[in-house]
Protein backbone atom coordinates (compact mmCIF):
# COMPACT_ATOMS: atom_id res chain seq x y z
CA UNK A 1 0.00 0.00 0.00
CA UNK A 2 1.23 3.60 -0.60
CA UNK A 3 1.72 6.58 1.88
CA UNK A 4 -1.56 8.20 0.81
CA UNK A 5 -3.60 5.07 -0.05
CA UNK A 6 -5.99 4.17 2.15
CA UNK A 7 -6.25 0.72 3.27
CA UNK A 8 -8.18 -1.68 1.94
CA UNK A 9 -9.46 -2.91 5.05
CA UNK A 10 -10.92 0.50 5.69
CA UNK A 11 -12.45 0.62 2.31
CA UNK A 12 -14.45 -2.39 2.37
CA UNK A 13 -15.17 -1.17 6.38
CA UNK A 14 -16.93 1.40 4.31
CA UNK A 15 -18.63 -0.67 1.38
CA UNK A 16 -20.08 -2.96 3.97
CA UNK A 17 -21.81 0.04 5.59
CA UNK A 18 -22.91 1.15 2.18
CA UNK A 19 -24.36 -2.69 2.11
CA UNK A 20 -26.25 -2.28 5.28
CA UNK A 21 -27.86 1.04 4.43
CA UNK A 22 -28.71 -0.65 0.90
CA UNK A 23 -31.08 -3.44 3.04
CA UNK A 24 -32.47 -0.70 5.04
CA UNK A 25 -33.61 1.53 2.28
CA UNK A 26 -34.94 -1.74 0.61
CA UNK A 27 -38.12 -1.32 -0.88
CA UNK A 28 -37.84 2.60 -0.66
CA UNK A 29 -37.98 5.28 -3.70
CA UNK A 30 -34.98 7.23 -1.46
CA UNK A 31 -33.54 10.47 -4.21
CA UNK A 32 -30.77 12.36 -4.00
CA UNK A 33 -29.03 15.71 -5.37
CA UNK A 34 -25.67 17.00 -5.47
CA UNK A 35 -24.80 20.45 -6.31
CA UNK A 36 -21.22 21.26 -7.51
CA UNK A 37 -19.50 24.22 -7.30
CA UNK A 38 -15.87 24.32 -8.16
CA UNK A 39 -13.10 22.93 -10.71
CA UNK A 40 -13.78 19.60 -12.35
CA UNK A 41 -11.91 17.95 -9.39
CA UNK A 42 -14.64 19.54 -7.48
CA UNK A 43 -17.10 17.84 -10.47
CA UNK A 44 -15.40 14.44 -10.11
CA UNK A 45 -15.66 14.31 -6.20
CA UNK A 46 -19.80 14.54 -6.66
CA UNK A 47 -19.56 11.83 -9.24
CA UNK A 48 -18.13 9.82 -6.39
CA UNK A 49 -20.19 11.16 -4.01
CA UNK A 50 -23.29 9.84 -6.50
CA UNK A 51 -21.74 6.81 -6.58
CA UNK A 52 -21.33 5.81 -3.18
CA UNK A 53 -25.31 7.07 -2.28
CA UNK A 54 -26.14 5.01 -5.31
CA UNK A 55 -24.43 1.94 -3.61
CA UNK A 56 -26.25 2.74 -0.39
CA UNK A 57 -29.67 2.35 -2.80
CA UNK A 58 -30.19 5.71 -3.30
CA UNK A 59 -31.15 7.24 -6.88
CA UNK A 60 -30.87 10.91 -8.36
CA UNK A 61 -33.61 13.13 -7.74
CA UNK A 62 -35.43 15.24 -10.65
CA UNK A 63 -34.54 18.50 -8.32
CA UNK A 64 -34.12 19.82 -4.95
CA UNK A 65 -37.38 19.37 -3.93
CA UNK A 66 -37.92 15.21 -5.00
CA UNK A 67 -34.74 14.43 -2.49
CA UNK A 68 -34.07 12.79 0.31
CA UNK A 69 -30.28 13.89 0.50
CA UNK A 70 -29.16 17.20 -0.96
CA UNK A 71 -25.42 17.70 -0.61
CA UNK A 72 -23.46 21.35 -1.64
CA UNK A 73 -20.04 19.98 -2.70
CA UNK A 74 -18.51 23.73 -2.35
CA UNK A 75 -15.64 25.81 -3.84
CA UNK A 76 -13.62 28.52 -2.80
CA UNK A 77 -11.01 29.55 -4.67
CA UNK A 78 -12.67 32.75 -5.50
CA UNK A 79 -14.50 34.87 -2.46
CA UNK A 80 -18.06 35.29 -4.11
CA UNK A 81 -18.87 31.46 -3.99
CA UNK A 82 -19.08 31.93 0.10
CA UNK A 83 -22.02 34.57 -0.49
CA UNK A 84 -23.74 31.84 -2.61
CA UNK A 85 -23.18 28.86 -0.84
CA UNK A 86 -24.26 30.63 2.27
CA UNK A 87 -27.23 31.77 0.38
CA UNK A 88 -28.17 28.70 -1.02
CA UNK A 89 -27.81 26.49 1.96
CA UNK A 90 -30.06 29.33 3.74
CA UNK A 91 -32.59 28.68 1.85
CA UNK A 92 -32.71 25.05 2.33
CA UNK A 93 -34.48 25.94 5.43
CA UNK A 94 -38.44 25.70 4.05
CA UNK A 95 -37.51 22.52 2.64
CA UNK A 96 -35.63 21.35 5.92
CA UNK A 97 -38.69 22.40 7.46
CA UNK A 98 -41.16 20.93 5.26
CA UNK A 99 -39.39 17.64 5.60
CA UNK A 100 -37.76 17.31 8.82
CA UNK A 101 -36.11 13.67 7.25
CA UNK A 102 -34.38 15.66 4.64
CA UNK A 103 -30.83 15.20 5.07
CA UNK A 104 -28.40 18.22 4.12
CA UNK A 105 -24.78 17.90 3.67
CA UNK A 106 -22.37 20.42 2.78
CA UNK A 107 -18.52 19.44 1.77
CA UNK A 108 -16.07 20.20 -0.60
CA UNK A 109 -12.84 22.66 -0.80
CA UNK A 110 -14.54 25.53 1.36
CA UNK A 111 -15.27 23.01 4.20
CA UNK A 112 -11.86 22.18 4.58
CA UNK A 113 -11.36 25.76 5.80
CA UNK A 114 -12.65 25.45 9.50
CA UNK A 115 -13.53 28.63 10.36
CA UNK A 116 -16.33 28.76 7.60
CA UNK A 117 -17.29 25.55 8.26
CA UNK A 118 -18.05 26.31 11.73
CA UNK A 119 -19.51 29.93 10.92
CA UNK A 120 -22.14 27.20 8.14
CA UNK A 121 -22.91 25.09 11.08
CA UNK A 122 -23.45 27.92 13.62
CA UNK A 123 -25.91 30.13 11.26
CA UNK A 124 -27.20 26.64 10.03
CA UNK A 125 -27.95 24.13 12.60
CA UNK A 126 -30.54 22.09 10.19
CA UNK A 127 -27.66 21.15 8.18
CA UNK A 128 -26.61 17.73 8.97
CA UNK A 129 -23.56 16.93 7.44
CA UNK A 130 -20.29 19.11 7.00
CA UNK A 131 -16.91 17.38 6.04
CA UNK A 132 -13.92 18.25 4.86
CA UNK A 133 -12.40 17.29 0.94
CA UNK A 134 -9.95 14.57 3.11
CA UNK A 135 -13.35 12.49 4.44
CA UNK A 136 -15.06 12.07 1.49
CA UNK A 137 -14.12 7.98 1.20
CA UNK A 138 -15.79 8.14 4.82
CA UNK A 139 -18.81 9.15 3.24
CA UNK A 140 -20.90 5.55 4.35
CA UNK A 141 -19.61 5.72 8.15
CA UNK A 142 -21.03 9.46 7.97
CA UNK A 143 -23.93 8.72 6.37
CA UNK A 144 -24.70 5.89 8.69
CA UNK A 145 -24.37 8.35 11.99
CA UNK A 146 -26.69 10.80 10.02
CA UNK A 147 -29.55 8.71 9.54
CA UNK A 148 -29.23 7.53 13.15
CA UNK A 149 -30.06 10.51 14.14
CA UNK A 150 -26.71 12.49 15.09
CA UNK A 151 -25.25 16.04 13.40
CA UNK A 152 -21.54 14.92 11.19
CA UNK A 153 -18.80 17.39 11.24
CA UNK A 154 -15.58 16.08 10.36
CA UNK A 155 -12.52 17.88 9.02
CA UNK A 156 -8.96 16.45 9.03
CA UNK A 157 -5.70 17.50 8.07
CA UNK A 158 -4.97 14.15 6.74
CA UNK A 159 -3.46 13.54 3.07
CA UNK A 160 -3.78 9.87 3.18
CA UNK A 161 -6.98 10.07 1.53
CA UNK A 162 -6.47 8.16 -2.07
CA UNK A 163 -9.53 5.87 -2.11
CA UNK A 164 -8.99 3.11 -4.86
CA UNK A 165 -11.98 1.87 -6.16
CA UNK A 166 -14.31 3.86 -4.90
CA UNK A 167 -17.88 3.65 -6.61
CA UNK A 168 -18.12 6.45 -9.12
CA UNK A 169 -21.59 7.38 -11.25
CA UNK A 170 -19.99 9.13 -14.14
CA UNK A 171 -22.13 12.23 -15.50
CA UNK A 172 -21.10 11.25 -19.25
CA UNK A 173 -21.38 7.27 -21.11
CA UNK A 174 -18.30 8.71 -23.45
CA UNK A 175 -16.15 11.31 -21.93
CA UNK A 176 -14.77 11.00 -18.83
CA UNK A 177 -11.99 12.68 -16.12
CA UNK A 178 -9.62 9.85 -14.06
CA UNK A 179 -7.50 11.29 -11.14
CA UNK A 180 -3.90 11.03 -11.51
CA UNK A 181 -2.69 13.21 -8.67
CA UNK A 182 -4.13 15.29 -6.21
CA UNK A 183 -3.25 18.66 -4.27
CA UNK A 184 -1.03 21.11 -5.13
CA UNK A 185 2.29 22.22 -3.62
CA UNK A 186 3.33 25.56 -5.30
CA UNK A 187 1.52 27.78 -3.27
CA UNK A 188 0.85 31.08 -5.74
CA UNK A 189 0.46 33.70 -3.60
CA UNK A 190 -3.49 34.31 -4.43
CA UNK A 191 -4.01 30.56 -4.03
CA UNK A 192 -6.11 28.94 -1.68
CA UNK A 193 -6.05 25.62 -3.33
CA UNK A 194 -3.03 24.04 -1.61
CA UNK A 195 -4.26 24.73 1.97
CA UNK A 196 -7.86 22.95 1.59
CA UNK A 197 -6.40 20.52 -0.86
CA UNK A 198 -3.36 19.67 0.68
CA UNK A 199 0.35 18.78 -0.59
CA UNK A 200 1.00 17.14 -4.04
CA UNK A 201 0.26 13.14 -3.89
CA UNK A 202 0.57 10.94 -7.47
CA UNK A 203 -1.85 7.85 -7.74
CA UNK A 204 0.31 4.59 -9.06
CA UNK A 205 0.55 4.58 -12.35
CA UNK A 206 -0.72 0.90 -12.24
CA UNK A 207 -4.15 1.98 -10.59
CA UNK A 208 -4.68 4.76 -13.54
CA UNK A 209 -3.84 2.51 -16.02
CA UNK A 210 -6.25 -0.41 -14.47
CA UNK A 211 -9.38 2.35 -14.22
CA UNK A 212 -8.55 3.53 -17.67
CA UNK A 213 -8.78 0.23 -19.21
CA UNK A 214 -11.94 -0.12 -17.31
CA UNK A 215 -13.29 2.66 -19.09
CA UNK A 216 -12.27 1.57 -22.40
CA UNK A 217 -13.83 -1.54 -21.81
CA UNK A 218 -17.30 0.20 -20.76
CA UNK A 219 -17.10 2.16 -24.00
CA UNK A 220 -15.63 5.48 -22.71
CA UNK A 221 -13.92 7.29 -25.98
CA UNK A 222 -12.20 10.45 -24.28
CA UNK A 223 -10.27 10.61 -21.01
CA UNK A 224 -9.32 13.73 -19.79
CA UNK A 225 -6.24 13.18 -16.67
CA UNK A 226 -6.95 15.27 -14.26
CA UNK A 227 -4.80 16.85 -11.08
CA UNK A 228 -4.10 20.77 -9.74
CA UNK A 229 -0.73 20.33 -11.58
CA UNK A 230 -0.28 17.25 -13.90
CA UNK A 231 3.33 18.37 -15.28
CA UNK A 232 4.34 17.31 -11.85
CA UNK A 233 2.92 13.90 -11.52
CA UNK A 234 5.67 11.42 -10.16
CA UNK A 235 4.16 7.67 -9.67
CA UNK A 236 5.06 6.48 -5.87
CA UNK A 237 6.16 3.01 -6.89
CA UNK A 238 7.64 3.33 -10.41
CA UNK A 239 8.78 6.74 -10.69
CA UNK A 240 7.03 7.10 -14.10
CA UNK A 241 6.33 10.74 -14.90
CA UNK A 242 3.72 12.27 -16.79
CA UNK A 243 5.06 11.81 -20.69
CA UNK A 244 5.57 8.29 -19.54
CA UNK A 245 1.84 8.36 -17.93
CA UNK A 246 0.32 9.43 -20.91
CA UNK A 247 2.73 7.29 -23.31
CA UNK A 248 1.17 4.27 -21.46
CA UNK A 249 -2.35 5.52 -21.46
CA UNK A 250 -2.23 6.17 -25.14
CA UNK A 251 -1.38 2.25 -25.22
CA UNK A 252 -4.83 1.28 -24.06
CA UNK A 253 -6.91 0.18 -27.21
CA UNK A 254 -10.27 1.82 -26.91
CA UNK A 255 -9.08 4.73 -25.82
CA UNK A 256 -9.85 7.48 -29.17
CA UNK A 257 -8.66 11.05 -27.37
CA UNK A 258 -6.50 11.73 -23.94
CA UNK A 259 -7.06 15.10 -22.49
CA UNK A 260 -5.16 16.62 -19.35
CA UNK A 261 -5.16 19.42 -17.21
CA UNK A 262 -3.89 21.59 -15.33
CA UNK A 263 -0.08 22.16 -16.30
CA UNK A 264 2.04 24.46 -14.83
CA UNK A 265 4.20 26.78 -16.85
CA UNK A 266 7.07 26.46 -14.90
CA UNK A 267 6.93 21.93 -14.91
CA UNK A 268 6.27 21.95 -18.96
CA UNK A 269 8.95 20.08 -20.10
CA UNK A 270 10.32 18.84 -23.40
CA UNK A 271 9.68 15.48 -23.08
CA UNK A 272 5.88 16.43 -22.39
CA UNK A 273 5.70 18.45 -25.55
CA UNK A 274 7.00 16.17 -27.31
CA UNK A 275 4.89 13.08 -26.43
CA UNK A 276 2.07 15.21 -26.99
CA UNK A 277 3.18 15.89 -30.95
CA UNK A 278 4.31 11.47 -31.14
CA UNK A 279 1.18 10.16 -29.21
CA UNK A 280 -1.51 9.91 -31.60
CA UNK A 281 -4.51 9.66 -29.13
CA UNK A 282 -3.39 12.75 -27.09
CA UNK A 283 -5.26 15.85 -27.90
CA UNK A 284 -3.63 18.90 -29.42
CA UNK A 285 -4.84 21.03 -26.59
CA UNK A 286 -2.95 22.28 -23.51
CA UNK A 287 -5.05 24.36 -20.63
CA UNK A 288 -1.68 26.77 -19.76
CA UNK A 289 -2.73 29.38 -17.45
CA UNK A 290 -0.22 32.23 -17.33
CA UNK A 291 -2.19 34.52 -14.71
CA UNK A 292 -0.31 37.32 -15.80
CA UNK A 293 1.45 38.87 -18.83
CA UNK A 294 3.83 41.17 -16.44
CA UNK A 295 7.18 39.21 -15.02
CA UNK A 296 6.99 41.70 -11.68
CA UNK A 297 3.35 40.56 -10.97
CA UNK A 298 4.19 37.09 -11.96
CA UNK A 299 7.00 37.22 -9.44
CA UNK A 300 4.52 38.72 -6.95
CA UNK A 301 2.42 35.49 -7.50
CA UNK A 302 5.64 32.88 -6.97
CA UNK A 303 4.79 31.83 -10.57
CA UNK A 304 8.04 30.97 -10.99
CA UNK A 305 8.39 31.51 -14.61
CA UNK A 306 8.64 34.72 -16.52
CA UNK A 307 7.35 36.54 -19.59
CA UNK A 308 9.56 35.54 -21.61
CA UNK A 309 9.52 31.90 -20.38
CA UNK A 310 5.98 31.48 -21.15
CA UNK A 311 6.17 33.17 -24.66
CA UNK A 312 9.35 30.76 -25.08
CA UNK A 313 6.98 27.66 -24.04
CA UNK A 314 4.20 28.71 -26.76
CA UNK A 315 7.11 28.96 -29.10
CA UNK A 316 8.01 25.45 -28.64
CA UNK A 317 4.64 23.86 -28.47
CA UNK A 318 3.34 25.21 -31.92
CA UNK A 319 6.91 24.81 -33.41
CA UNK A 320 6.22 21.22 -32.47
CA UNK A 321 2.66 21.60 -33.28
CA UNK A 322 1.79 24.49 -35.63
CA UNK A 323 -2.49 23.06 -34.63
CA UNK A 324 -2.21 23.11 -31.43
CA UNK A 325 -4.57 25.06 -28.94
CA UNK A 326 -3.82 26.78 -26.37
CA UNK A 327 -6.51 28.25 -23.07
CA UNK A 328 -5.14 30.41 -20.04
CA UNK A 329 -6.10 31.57 -16.92
CA UNK A 330 -5.61 35.35 -15.81
CA UNK A 331 -5.98 36.90 -12.69
CA UNK A 332 -6.91 40.89 -13.32
CA UNK A 333 -6.38 43.11 -10.24
CA UNK A 334 -3.62 41.49 -8.35
CA UNK A 335 -2.57 43.80 -5.65
CA UNK A 336 0.06 46.09 -6.57
CA UNK A 337 -1.28 45.27 -10.32
CA UNK A 338 -0.15 49.00 -12.50
CA UNK A 339 -1.61 50.45 -15.63
CA UNK A 340 1.26 48.80 -17.16
CA UNK A 341 1.58 45.55 -15.75
CA UNK A 342 -2.11 45.20 -17.18
CA UNK A 343 -1.13 46.76 -20.37
CA UNK A 344 1.53 43.88 -20.31
CA UNK A 345 -1.11 41.06 -20.09
CA UNK A 346 -2.91 42.33 -22.82
CA UNK A 347 0.08 42.43 -25.16
CA UNK A 348 0.58 38.67 -23.87
CA UNK A 349 -2.60 37.73 -24.80
CA UNK A 350 -2.54 39.51 -28.45
CA UNK A 351 1.00 38.07 -28.50
CA UNK A 352 -0.61 33.75 -27.78
CA UNK A 353 -3.97 34.83 -29.43
CA UNK A 354 -5.53 32.27 -27.15
CA UNK A 355 -8.56 29.81 -28.27
CA UNK A 356 -9.76 30.08 -24.56
CA UNK A 357 -9.46 32.52 -21.63
CA UNK A 358 -11.09 32.06 -17.80
CA UNK A 359 -10.48 35.29 -16.42
CA UNK A 360 -10.83 36.50 -13.07
CA UNK A 361 -10.99 39.57 -11.24
CA UNK A 362 -8.40 39.08 -8.10
CA UNK A 363 -10.85 37.80 -4.66
CA UNK A 364 -8.28 37.93 -1.79
CA UNK A 365 -8.56 34.68 -0.15
CA UNK A 366 -7.35 34.80 3.59
CA UNK A 367 -4.22 32.92 5.04
CA UNK A 368 -3.03 33.52 1.60
CA UNK A 369 0.61 35.94 1.31
CA UNK A 370 -0.98 38.03 -1.38
CA UNK A 371 -4.28 38.89 1.40
CA UNK A 372 -1.54 40.43 3.38
CA UNK A 373 -0.10 43.12 0.44
CA UNK A 374 -1.59 46.76 1.53
CA UNK A 375 -2.06 47.52 -1.92
CA UNK A 376 -5.29 45.84 -3.11
CA UNK A 377 -6.84 47.11 -6.15
CA UNK A 378 -10.62 48.94 -6.05
CA UNK A 379 -13.21 46.81 -7.54
CA UNK A 380 -14.29 49.35 -10.21
CA UNK A 381 -10.40 49.14 -11.88
CA UNK A 382 -10.49 45.56 -11.47
CA UNK A 383 -14.03 45.29 -12.94
CA UNK A 384 -12.62 48.04 -16.33
CA UNK A 385 -9.63 45.68 -16.70
CA UNK A 386 -11.74 42.31 -16.53
CA UNK A 387 -13.92 44.22 -19.61
CA UNK A 388 -10.74 45.04 -21.31
CA UNK A 389 -9.30 41.62 -21.32
CA UNK A 390 -12.14 40.07 -22.52
CA UNK A 391 -12.71 41.71 -25.10
CA UNK A 392 -9.05 41.41 -26.11
CA UNK A 393 -9.49 37.80 -26.03
CA UNK A 394 -12.53 37.52 -27.83
CA UNK A 395 -11.05 39.73 -30.96
CA UNK A 396 -7.87 37.91 -31.15
CA UNK A 397 -10.36 34.39 -31.02
CA UNK A 398 -12.47 35.57 -33.78
CA UNK A 399 -9.72 36.47 -36.18
CA UNK A 400 -8.22 32.97 -35.43
CA UNK A 401 -11.70 31.42 -36.38
CA UNK A 402 -11.05 32.63 -39.73
CA UNK A 403 -8.64 29.89 -39.98
CA UNK A 404 -10.91 27.14 -39.56
CA UNK A 405 -12.87 27.47 -42.67
CA UNK A 406 -13.22 24.91 -45.07
CA UNK A 407 -11.02 22.57 -42.61
CA UNK A 408 -12.10 18.83 -41.77
CA UNK A 409 -11.94 17.62 -38.22
CA UNK A 410 -13.29 14.78 -36.15
CA UNK A 411 -15.53 15.88 -33.58
CA UNK A 412 -16.81 14.10 -30.68
CA UNK A 413 -20.48 15.01 -30.49
CA UNK A 414 -21.00 15.78 -26.51
CA UNK A 415 -25.22 17.03 -26.92
CA UNK A 416 -27.29 18.16 -28.88
CA UNK A 417 -29.53 22.03 -29.14
CA UNK A 418 -32.76 22.90 -30.91
CA UNK A 419 -31.89 26.03 -32.84
CA UNK A 420 -33.67 28.56 -35.05
CA UNK A 421 -32.14 26.42 -38.36
CA UNK A 422 -33.14 23.19 -36.68
CA UNK A 423 -31.54 20.78 -34.62
CA UNK A 424 -27.85 21.27 -34.22
CA UNK A 425 -25.56 18.93 -32.13
CA UNK A 426 -22.20 19.88 -30.86
CA UNK A 427 -18.97 18.55 -29.60
CA UNK A 428 -15.01 19.23 -29.77
CA UNK A 429 -12.36 18.86 -32.53
CA UNK A 430 -9.01 17.33 -31.56
CA UNK A 431 -8.00 20.90 -29.52
CA UNK A 432 -10.45 23.08 -28.03
CA UNK A 433 -12.48 24.55 -30.70
CA UNK A 434 -16.59 23.38 -30.42
CA UNK A 435 -18.39 22.82 -33.33
CA UNK A 436 -21.93 23.17 -33.88
CA UNK A 437 -23.74 21.12 -36.98
CA UNK A 438 -27.07 20.01 -38.21
CA UNK A 439 -27.54 16.31 -36.40
CA UNK A 440 -29.68 14.69 -33.75
CA UNK A 441 -29.41 12.95 -30.70
CA UNK A 442 -28.45 9.80 -32.33
CA UNK A 443 -24.81 11.23 -33.24
CA UNK A 444 -23.96 11.99 -29.27
CA UNK A 445 -20.88 9.60 -28.15
CA UNK A 446 -19.68 9.43 -31.85
CA UNK A 447 -16.71 10.63 -33.60
CA UNK A 448 -17.75 12.20 -36.95
CA UNK A 449 -15.93 14.12 -39.75
CA UNK A 450 -17.14 17.41 -39.91
CA UNK A 451 -16.03 20.39 -42.62
CA UNK A 452 -16.10 23.85 -41.41
CA UNK A 453 -17.95 26.35 -43.25
CA UNK A 454 -18.89 29.19 -40.56
CA UNK A 455 -18.07 31.09 -37.40
CA UNK A 456 -19.92 32.22 -34.07
CA UNK A 457 -18.49 34.28 -31.56
CA UNK A 458 -16.53 31.70 -29.93
CA UNK A 459 -17.47 28.43 -31.86
CA UNK A 460 -17.70 27.09 -35.43
CA UNK A 461 -20.16 25.56 -37.16
CA UNK A 462 -19.81 22.72 -40.00
CA UNK A 463 -20.92 19.92 -41.87
CA UNK A 464 -20.90 16.32 -41.62
CA UNK A 465 -18.82 14.86 -44.52
CA UNK A 466 -19.85 11.89 -45.77
N1 LIG B 1 -4.19 24.40 -10.52
C1 LIG B 1 -4.69 25.17 -11.52
C2 LIG B 1 -6.00 25.86 -11.24
C3 LIG B 1 -6.29 26.38 -9.90
S1 LIG B 1 -7.70 27.35 -9.59
C4 LIG B 1 -3.58 26.09 -11.94
O1 LIG B 1 -2.60 26.22 -11.31
O2 LIG B 1 -3.72 26.71 -12.95
C5 LIG B 1 -8.22 27.94 -11.17
C6 LIG B 1 -7.92 29.37 -11.44
O3 LIG B 1 -8.56 30.22 -10.52
C7 LIG B 1 -6.47 29.75 -11.33
O4 LIG B 1 -5.74 29.38 -12.45
C8 LIG B 1 -6.55 31.24 -11.16
O5 LIG B 1 -6.56 31.91 -12.40
C9 LIG B 1 -7.89 31.44 -10.48
N2 LIG B 1 -7.69 31.87 -9.09
C10 LIG B 1 -7.11 31.17 -8.10
N3 LIG B 1 -7.09 31.92 -6.96
C11 LIG B 1 -7.67 33.10 -7.25
C12 LIG B 1 -7.93 34.29 -6.52
N4 LIG B 1 -7.58 34.41 -5.26
N5 LIG B 1 -8.55 35.30 -7.16
C13 LIG B 1 -8.91 35.20 -8.46
N6 LIG B 1 -8.68 34.12 -9.20
C14 LIG B 1 -8.06 33.08 -8.61
FE1 LIG C 1 -3.34 27.34 -6.97
FE2 LIG C 1 -1.00 27.81 -8.07
FE3 LIG C 1 -1.55 25.38 -7.11
FE4 LIG C 1 -2.76 26.23 -9.29
S1 LIG C 1 -0.57 25.88 -9.08
S2 LIG C 1 -3.71 25.24 -7.55
S3 LIG C 1 -3.00 28.41 -8.93
S4 LIG C 1 -1.33 27.26 -5.90
FE1 LIG D 1 -11.37 23.26 -7.28
FE2 LIG D 1 -12.38 25.29 -6.04
FE3 LIG D 1 -11.32 23.38 -4.68
S1 LIG D 1 -11.24 25.37 -7.90
S2 LIG D 1 -9.77 22.50 -5.96
S3 LIG D 1 -13.13 23.24 -5.96
S4 LIG D 1 -11.16 25.54 -4.23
Amino acid sequence: MLKHEVSKAELLRQKSILKSIYDANYGHDYRYHIESYGCQMNNHDSERIAGMLNEAGYRPADSKNDADIIIFNTCCVREHAELRVFGNVGALKALKDEKPFLIIGVCGCMMQQEQVAKKLSKRYPFVDLIFGTHELFRLPEMLESVLSGDHVFRISGSDADIAEDLPIMRNSTFSTNVNIMFGCNNFCTYCIVPYVRGRERSRSAENIVGEVKKLAAAGYLEITLLGQNVNSYNAPDSGIKFPGLLALVNDIDGVKRIRFMTSHPKDLSDELIYAMRDLDKVCHHIHLPVQSGSSRILREMNRRYTREDYLRLIDKLRANMPDIDITTDIIVGFPGETDADFEDTISLVDEVGYCAAYTFMYSQREGTIAAKIPDQIPPEIKKERLHALNAKVASKLSIASKNYINKIGEVLVEGCDQKPGGMMVYGKMNGFRTVFFPGDESLIGKMIHVKIIDTLNTSLVGQMVK
